[in-house]
């Protein structure tokens, strides 16, 4: 943590890291559930397949993903300052996802929290953590969007089911008087729009019952036609607005990262904007819509395929639930290239990953002994007292 001068500050990402479960959902494995084909899914959507957790939570993702990006930046985890996962699908209502990270790590120094903004999460974290650090608040932030919609989603309900798949994606923050980084974020919601996009119980004003389980209450329920029409009016505004804000012009956009939901609604945000396909990264055919993780799993691929480049400007984009809306430009400045982690240093890593563990549970062991011990010797010391009276 470091309290600045009167110096600008900036927010460069410096680690990236991605998680996609292994088990892949095709469009002929769906066509064999609910009433669809595989033609139909490709023409309206683009995806051809999704990836679904197994074994895999929404928290063993987030943390993947957040110790590749701590490997590929080489900063130890008692370094960060602060956890953000955005995200829709917790492991619970609490503790939060993020505080299940931060034990994992080992990131004894960083404060934790969820950050609900659906899709467009991600890009609401890295405005939040961006702004922590231009403050002078925190030196380094670890944003996570990370989801498992696979378990909130009605498989029998072919309008929402074919769309979504499970993943995290992850970025490093930290600050520089260096100009660069994260230059502008724009926010933006209007909850007039909230029934477009909802999943009805398991929050406070319909919890989960016999019978919201039986009606199908605890999944998402979606307005495609609504949203999609949402969609593409925001994904230009917001874009034009954060090169706008960054003082960049359209010309000047090197790479536009999208929410990938659709693939229908990518092109038509490309096609507004005035920007060729190579401009323009899109990987929504190979994991569906992943929510909160799609913008820093596409962000992530863009890096791998050498498509991110010191210097570039970058736009990362989102739209979702709530309705939510969210971009920001980014000058990038780091190295892509030759920014592999070395099985050495993964091997130590896994070590100190493997010692956070254990230390955790030593934590947890020593809690339980403390408070039996306590309550042992409180008795002891009430009995003494009746003795002594
Ligand atoms: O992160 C934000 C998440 N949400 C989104 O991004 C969703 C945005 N919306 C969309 O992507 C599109 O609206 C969908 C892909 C969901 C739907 O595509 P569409 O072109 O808007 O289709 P539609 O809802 O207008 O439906 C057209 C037809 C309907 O049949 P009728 O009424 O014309 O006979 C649907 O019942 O397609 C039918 N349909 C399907 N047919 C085969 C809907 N889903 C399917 C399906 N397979 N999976």
């Amino acid at each position: 943590m470091s309290a600045t001068n009167h110096q600008p500050r900036y927010a460069h990402i410096v680690g990236w890291g991605m998680y996609a479960p292994p088990n892949v959902l095709t469009n002929e494995e769906l066509a064999k559930r609910v009433d669809t084909s595989d033609a139909w899914i490709r023409e309206r959507t683009g995806i051809v397949e999704r990836r679904i957790a197994t074994k895999e939570t929404t928290a063993s993702m987030a943390l993947h993903a957040a110790q590749d990006a701590l490997e590929i930046a080489d900063v130890n985890p008692k370094q960060v300052d602060l956890i953000i996962v955005a995200t829709s699908t917790p492991d619970y209502v609490f503790p939060s996802t993020a505080c299940l990270v931060q034990d994992q790590l080992g990131a004894s120094s960083a404060a934790a929290f969820d950050l609900s903004a659906a899709c467009s999460g991600f890009v609401y974290g890295v405005a939040v953590g961006a702004n922590m650090i231009r403050a002078g608040q925190y030196e380094t932030v670890l944003v996570i969007g990370a989801e498992t919609f696979s378990k909130i989603i009605n498989w029998k309900d072919r309008g929402t089911c074919i769309l979504f798949g499970d993943g995290a994606g992850a970025v490093l923050l930290r600050g520089s008087p260096e100009y660069g980084g994260i230059l502008s974020a724009v926010l933006g919601s209007d909850g007039s729009g909230g029934e477009l996009l909802e999943v009805p119980a398991g929050g406070s004003k319909n919890p989960a019952s016999l019978e919201t389980v039986m009606a199908n209450l605890h999944t998402v329920r979606m307005n495609g036609r609504e949203v999609y029409r949402f969609a593409t009016r925001v994904m230009v505004d917001a874009t034009k607005q954060a090169l706008q804000k960054a003082n960049i012009s359209l010309d000047e956009l090197d790479m536009l990262i999208p929410h990938q939901a659709n693939a229908r609604i990518i092109d038509y945000a490309a096609k507004a904007l005035n920007l060729p396909p190579d401009k323009v990264f899109q990987n929504v055919e190979r994991y569906g819509n992943t929510s909160a993780a799609s913008i820093p799993i596409a962000l992530v691929e863009a890096i791998q395929a050498q498509r991110v480049n010191p210097g570039d400007h970058l736009v990362m984009v989102g739209f979702g639930a709530g309705l939510t809306w969210a971009s920001c430009a980014i000058e990038w400045s780091q190295p892509t290239i030759k920014r592999q982690i070395t099985p050495q240093r993964a091997a130590q890593s896994q070590l100190r990953y493997r010692w956070a563990n254990l230390k955790s549970f030593g934590h947890r062991v020593l809690r339980r002994v403390d408070s039996g011990v306590s309550k042992v010797l409180d008795r002891m010391e009430g009995q003494n007292n009746g003795k002594g009276q």
